[in-house]
């Protein structure tokens, strides 16, 4: 069975899928094809901001919370949310009973009792503080992360196994929305009651006039979760720890991507979870040393982002960013205004447009459009210092059409002077490797190697030895000056449009 994945998994026991950009690279459909040969996949990081796909011979399946390899359950393996997760119980109910309703089983997943509780006020946290406009929107997912992950530390969160106690769940949950309330009374009345009555907050039903929450009917729908969920709930940091000793095949599966990490990514603009191979290991509740064999996503030739926050590649510009940014643009808009064209358009707000649709990059948790540009190495020299050089290229069938292809290879500065410890940014200066600050981020411009375009459809390929000439130039130049050993390559959304390069 190993030969699926050639040389590859000799030796290793845990390996782990993380993305090396802003997200949406394509772990979902790694995380399902390595399911295969785990015993274990646990996820330790994010929460239902994550949209992860997954394809099977045309069928899409998109998890937020529940682990890519929940497909495999029914072969006997076991799927983990771990500690470091955000839980969401709404939206992994709502998952668990779309897999039910597709006739596949999720008997062995496993929820630990200590992740975080994502409770209505995050969302309506999130969502006020996102429509003010003085505390700087991040253009966030609205899924309650950041503010669940300030209970967190601040020492207020409520955990999965207070959903089994009813008393201790409700003094812990008055305790926790106090603060709250005196915040959101200072708010905008007319913003508060719209986010509480928003879908997502199930229409009003925890909206008091008053008080804002109706305390006693969050209890009474969360202790219902609790009692759906209760099977599932179970110490995952001793199962995890136990299956390490026991020599298990396990698979880690990262959410977002090392940009968007908030101890390393382009802060502020990022998520709240550290999303690096290291904060991982933490979210399920093993030593990073345990790990075997890290693989970081790329996307090539291109990249893409959602939310705010500096992109030096961007094509199109700021122009580009603002309309992804417009409340209004959604995937059907976009489709029936941009009919024609081609990734080719000289104007490159269109061809960013045109590139867009023919990814496909639409979020899927937002359904954003997302923001793209071209690679930008000096970003994942800057990614592979944290997750290792070991890295698996997505989405190299997109660009198929393009008759050149563009590729960072260094930033130059054209800010007012920085300084970042005792080194000084000047306009001009240049850099090899980026610095993930968005004050020198966003005064970069890229300085780009262009190469012509294999034109030429590369989705049914299976063998590298297949693969144009003019395509391998340019993996043997990314290879080489980002310094990254590329160990898959992967020409499509499905299970088999993959290249194994061992
Ligand atoms: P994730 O968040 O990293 O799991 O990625 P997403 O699921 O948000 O976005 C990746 C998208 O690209 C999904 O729609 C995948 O089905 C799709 N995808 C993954 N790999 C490839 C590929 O090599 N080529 C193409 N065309 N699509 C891909
Ligand atoms: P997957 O796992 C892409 C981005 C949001 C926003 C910022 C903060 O599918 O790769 P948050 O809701 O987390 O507070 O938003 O982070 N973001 C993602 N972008 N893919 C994701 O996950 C993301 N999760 C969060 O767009 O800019
Ligand atoms: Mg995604």
């Amino acid at each position: 069975m190993n030969n699926r994945y050639g040389k590859l998994l000799n030796n290793v026991l845990t390996l782990a899928i993380v993305c090396n950009q802003w997200g949406d690279t394509g772990k979902g459909k790694f995380v399902d094809l390595f399911a295969e040969w785990a015993d274990i996949i646990a996820r330790g990081t994010g929460g239902a901001n994550a949209g992860h796909t997954i394809r099977i011979n045309g069928k899409e399946y998109i998890f937020h919370l529940v682990p890519s390899g929940i497909l495999w359950d029914s072969d006997g393996k076991i799927n983990i949310i771990g500690s470091g997760v955000a839980f969401d119980p709404k939206i992994a109910i709502e998952e668990l009973a779309i897999l039910k309703k597709e006739g596949k089983s999720y008997d062995k997943l496993q929820i630990s009792l200590n992740a975080h509780l994502v409770l209505p006020q995050h969302l309506v946290m999130d969502r006020v503080k996102e429509s003010d406009s003085d505390t700087g929107k991040i253009g966030t997912t609205g899924r309650g992360i950041g503010p669940l992950y300030v209970d967190h530390y601040d020492r207020i969160g409520l955990v999965v196994n207070d959903l089994l106690n009813k008393d201790i769940f409700a003094k812990k949950l008055k305790r926790n929305l106090a603060g709250k309330i005196k915040q959101l009374h200072l708010s905008d009345p007319n913003i508060v009651e719209k986010v509480m009555r928003h879908e997502h907050l199930e229409n009003g039903i925890f909206y008091h006039p008053n008080e804002v929450f109706d305390v006693d009917a969050i209890i009474e729908r969360y202790l219902k979760y609790g009692k759906e969920l209760r099977e599932m709930i179970s110490d995952t940091e001793e199962f995890m720890r136990t299956s390490v000793n026991k020599n298990q095949k396990i698979l880690l599966e990262g959410a977002q991507g090392l940009l968007l990490s908030v101890d390393y990514g382009t802060y502020p603009y990022v998520t709240s979870s550290d999303c690096s191979v290291s904060g991982l290991a933490k979210g399920v509740g093993i030593s990073e040393k345990n790990i075997d064999l890290t693989l970081g996503i790329v996307k090539a030739f291109y990249m893409t982002r959602v939310g705010e926050g500096a992109f030096p590649t961007e094509i199109g510009g700021e122009e580009s960013a603002e309309w992804c940014g417009r409340k209004d643009i959604a995937e059907e808009v976009e489709k029936i205004k941009f009919q024609q064209g081609t990734v080719n358009s000289k104007d490159e707000f269109s061809q960013g447009v045109h590139i867009r649709m023919a990814g496909n990059e639409y979020g899927a948790t937002t359904g954003r459009p997302r923001r793209v540009g071209w690679l930008d190495l000096p970003l994942l020299r800057y990614a592979i210092k944290h997750n290792g050089p070991d890295v698996i290229l997505t989405k190299l069938d997109v660009l198929s059409e393009c008759e050149t292809i563009k590729i960072c290879l260094t930033h130059r500065y054209e800010g007012p002077n920085y300084s970042i410890g005792f080194k000084t940014f000047n306009t001009g200066s240049a850099s090899w490797i980026a610095t993930p600050n968005d004050e020198i981020l966003r005064h970069c411009f890229p300085i780009y190697q262009t190469f012509p375009g294999w034109e030429r459809d590369i989705r049914g390929v299976t063998d590298f030895s297949c693969l144009p000439k003019k395509f391998k130039n340019i993996l043997d130049y990314i290879a080489k000056k980002a310094g990254v050993n590329v160990k898959i390559l992967s020409v499509g959304p499905d299970r088999n449009e993959t290249i194994f390069m061992d």
